[in-house]
């Protein structure tokens, strides 16, 4: 029998993976975050450290894209990236950002804000080395985010790369690492029926962590 094909209107599905109370909650946002990250990466979740990064450009545009997180401590969510790209541009001139991550098959969405600074050198450095070569190469050939006429031509600066020295690559200075620091967080469980659990985590007067549940 021929599978209908569902409409956008008609294709939904039901949350029901769990649910989120506030006392399930850690009263420190990073240690709940990890949590949740070390429990998507235990359900082998693909991709558990996608996170979605939007920033704005310097006409108040919003813009977004994917970026891995490579590192979560007390001082924030980091990654790496060009500085010159259009994400690199528009934190330069708005360093505020915000980062969404969505765990499909446990039905979990966090969303963090806040403000953002360059990595150090010497951090860009060890984590650019730690990569694959091949992987250093590319992002030495790349000028991320500016138009080039062909993918033929974008292979041959890799060759020509190569051709000065095949196993050794050096950081394009503009090759670097971003770290959010959390001002707000917002812990999402999706639920049967769309009553969703939400919690968001923001700063009160003494700078301590306030958890605030919101309707969904
Ligand atoms: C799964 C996935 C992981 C990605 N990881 C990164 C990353 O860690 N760093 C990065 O610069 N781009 C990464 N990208 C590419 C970005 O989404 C984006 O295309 C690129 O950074 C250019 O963005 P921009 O022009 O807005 O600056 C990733 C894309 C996907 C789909």
């Amino acid at each position: 029998m021929k599978k209908t094909m569902k409409t956008l209107a008609e294709t939904r599905r039901e949350y029901g993976f769990s649910s989120l109370t506030r006392n399930q909650l850690n009263k420190e946002p990073i240690e709940q975050m990890k949590l949740w990250l070390e429990q998507a990466k235990q359900a082998e979740l693909k991709d558990a450290t996608c996170m979605t990064l939007a920033t704005t450009d310097d006409k108040g545009m919003p813009d977004a894209r994917i970026v891995l997180l490579k590192q979560l401590d007390e001082t924030g969510f980091s990654w790496y990236t060009s500085y010159t790209s259009s994400k690199g541009q528009q934190l330069e001139n708005n360093p505020q950002a915000c980062l969404l991550f969505y765990w499909r098959d446990v039905d979990r969405q966090v969303k963090i804000r806040g403000q953002v600074e360059k990595l150090t050198k010497e951090e860009a450095e060890a984590y650019f080395h730690s990569r694959p070569l091949d992987s250093q190469f590319s992002a030495a050939a790349s000028h991320q985010s500016q138009p080039i006429d062909s993918r033929k031509t974008l292979e041959e600066k890799l060759k020509q790369l190569k051709n000065t020295n095949a196993s050794a690559v050096e950081r394009p200075e503009n090759w670097g690492g971003y770290r959010l620091q959390p001002s707000s967080f917002e812990f999402w469980q999706g639920r049967e029926n769309r009553l969703h659990d939400r919690f968001t985590y923001t700063k009160d007067n003494s700078n301590k962590w306030l958890i605030t549940r919101l309707q969904p």
